[in-house]
């Protein structure tokens, strides 16, 4: 699948990508960059936000109003309850329509708050498809799996909780100045003060956070990493007795993790406690300026009661954004993380989109040089031309280059110079799906993954059952099948309670039914005992009978017949013919395999 246009919008191509955000506000454009595609909703959310605080913010006033009917009531011993019921409803009214815009705005934004995880995993995992495999070479898995969950969850979880709450908060604020200014221009000036101290301490304290929650959110990534490769290869810690070791390491991160999450907590958890030492200061700044314009006759006991009320509202957005920002950091760090993933440099796309399904199967390699990393070539000028249908052989010592000549021809990896055709085509004009479509290849490591053997056989091919029983009769496997209890259906695990010899025959039989026209198998049989192997090359033998096929093996004898034996050595190939020419010549190959048949093979 490599090689598609991004799932969603376009957007892993924007240039946002390339420069990557630098800060929470870098984060944050990105994180807008998902919500346009949810604009119209996004924006009906924020919409009722303001319908919301400017509910809640109105009610007030009228409180205000009724305080001051009360009162006067009770200097004239008669209270017009008529005015005040009147007033009740009206301030009844205005919660409850504040209440209900609230709820629908949670509603939307959880909903949107979803699908930008949602997108953002998909981006992800279409960018995955389109890394190339040199990036899989360095790095770390579980860090990669933490940009999928915590990351996206991080993102997802500030647009749900805190966004809202956070424009709830300024639009608020904005609000309750113009309020404040309109009902008293001194009051409102003692009650912006006391809030602006606050906010200029926060500033400070929001700007030294961000750098614990980026270590926060890379720590998750460790940790994932450290897991997952301690998981995978549980027998080796134990075999290694590297418990110790590992537990060291364990340890070194998780307690950074503790440390790092401590002190974006402890400095987090400043800010309401800041704001609630300025809220009290405003109560009782307003409360003291008050009662002196009271005495003085400037304003009545309603306005201070509304004061306070505003002092309340004012200080309330205000610990919203406090409270939300921790959240909003968090998720900076995140949409850092996701971003920088997604900025990977990608491999080349596909020059065309023309498919051949006709192969007669003539393979060319010429002068190829090729390294996975500039400083070291490990191919270095191989040239070789098979016809088609012949058996090709690829043999050599270890760190040869044999694995990394297949991976080529896959197009697994790019090549420096030269070029590979398949029929005359060059395999870089060849889109990536369709020259990988014309291969069965069984890898080196036999890779199994959690599903029944059915499932791992057919996997990706439109292979009946039919056709599953006929491959695993092909490689010898049928017996032991129909020795489990549930047959085809058996459940293996990605660490699986099979031998090392029945993966095997599990991955061949996998590529069996594939049915391409042409076949490599990477040290296939290397595992499974010479009489299975036997059936097994004769499956594969009489299965590609007529289709090239290229096969590499350390036991040189199961290659005897192949019609063509390339001999590898350091990149290169060093000698070239048949089983017995190659004996007669009396070089590389003829040692190696006198010296197999020596030690007994
Ligand atoms: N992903 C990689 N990144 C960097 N170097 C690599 C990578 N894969 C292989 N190499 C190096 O390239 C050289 C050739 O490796 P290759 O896997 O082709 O050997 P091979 O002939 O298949 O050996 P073996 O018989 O052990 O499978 C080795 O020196 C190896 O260290
Ligand atoms: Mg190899």
């Amino acid at each position: 699948m490599a090689n598609r246009t991004p799932l969603i919008s376009g957007y892993a191509s924007n240039n946002v990508h390339k420069e990557g955000p630098k800060s929470v506000k870098g984060a944050w454009r990105f994180i807008f960059q998902y919500l346009k595609n949810h604009k119209w909703l996004f924006m009906l959310a924020m919409a009722l936000v303001c319908v919301e605080s400017l509910l809640t913010a109105m009610a007030p006033d009228y409180i205000s109003d009724m305080a001051d009917l009360i009162a006067d009531g009770l200097y004239t011993g008669e209270i017009d309850l008529e005015a005040v019921s009147y007033l009740g409803v009206i301030v009844f009214l205005l919660y409850l329509f504040g209440t209900l815009a609230m709820f629908l705005r949670n509603y939307w934004m959880a909903d949107i708050a979803q699908y930008v995880a949602r997108d953002m995993r998909r981006d992800l995992q279409a960018k995955m498809d389109r890394l190339p495999l040199r990036f899989y070479d360095t790095c770390r898995k579980g860090d990669v799996m933490s940009r999928f969950t915590n990351d996206a969850d991080m993102v997802g979880m500030a647009l749900n909780r805190s966004l809202a709450v956070f424009t709830h908060g300024i639009v608020l604020f904005f609000i309750c100045i113009a309020l404040m200014m309109l009902t008293n221009v001194t009051l409102a000036f003692v009650s912006m003060a006391a809030a602006f101290f606050g906010m200029g301490i926060s500033a400070i304290v929001v700007r030294r956070t961000q750098k614990y929650y980026r270590h926060q959110q890379k720590n998750i990534g460790r940790m994932y990493g450290l897991i997952s490769e301690m998981y995978s290869a549980h027998d080796v810690v134990l075999a290694y007795s590297a418990s110790e070791l590992n537990k060291e390491k364990f340890d070194e991160i998780n307690e950074s993790l503790r440390a790092s999450g401590f002190r974006s907590e402890i400095t987090m958890g400043l800010l309401p406690a800041i704001m609630s030492f300025v809220s009290n200061l405003g109560y009782v700044a307003v409360c003291i300026i008050g009662s002196v314009m009271v005495i003085e006759g400037q304003i009545t006991i309603g306005v201070v009661v509304a004061f306070i009320l505003y002092v309340k509202m004012f200080m309330g957005p205000l610990d919203m954004i406090a409270n939300s920002l921790g959240n909003i950091q968090a998720a900076g760090a995140g949409a850092e993380r996701i971003n920088e993933f997604l900025s990977e440099e990608e491999m080349e796309p596909d020059i065309s989109d023309e498919r051949i399904s006709e192969v007669k199967g003539r393979v060319e390699f010429e002068d190829i040089h090729f390294g996975y990393t500039p400083e070291a070539e490990t191919i270095k000028g191989f040239s070789a031309v098979i016809e088609p249908g012949q058996k090709v052989a690829i043999v050599g010592s270890t760190g040869a280059g044999k694995t990394t000549t297949v991976n080529l021809l896959m197009r697994f990896y790019e090549i420096w110079s030269g070029d590979i055709r398949i029929d005359g085509i060059s395999i870089r004009d060849m889109s990536r799906d369709n020259l990988r479509s014309l291969f069965c290849m069984v890898l080196q490591d036999a890779w199994l993954f959690e599903g029944t053997i059915r499932d791992n056989i057919a996997y990706c091919s439109d292979a009946t059952d039919e056709d599953v029983r006929e491959a695993c009769e092909e490689v010898g496997l049928d017996m032991f099948i129909d020795s489990l209890p549930d047959g085809l259906d058996t459940r293996i695990g990605s660490k699986s309670t099979l031998s090392e010899g029945q993966k095997q025959q599990i991955c061949i039989a996998r590529a069996l039914v594939t049915r391409a026209p042409m076949l490599i198998l990477d040290e296939a049989t290397s595992s499974v005992d010479t009489r299975t192997e036997v059936v097994i090359q004769r499956a594969i033998d009489s299965m590609m009978g007529g289709r090239t096929s290229f096969v590499i093996a350390h036991r040189l004898s199961t290659i005897r017949d192949a019609d063509v034996i390339l001999v590898m050595k350091d990149g290169n190939i060093v000698e070239k013919g048949t089983h017995e020419g190659l004996l007669k010549n009396n070089g590389v190959y003829a040692d190696l395999y006198h010296s197999q048949f020596e030690q007994g093979e």
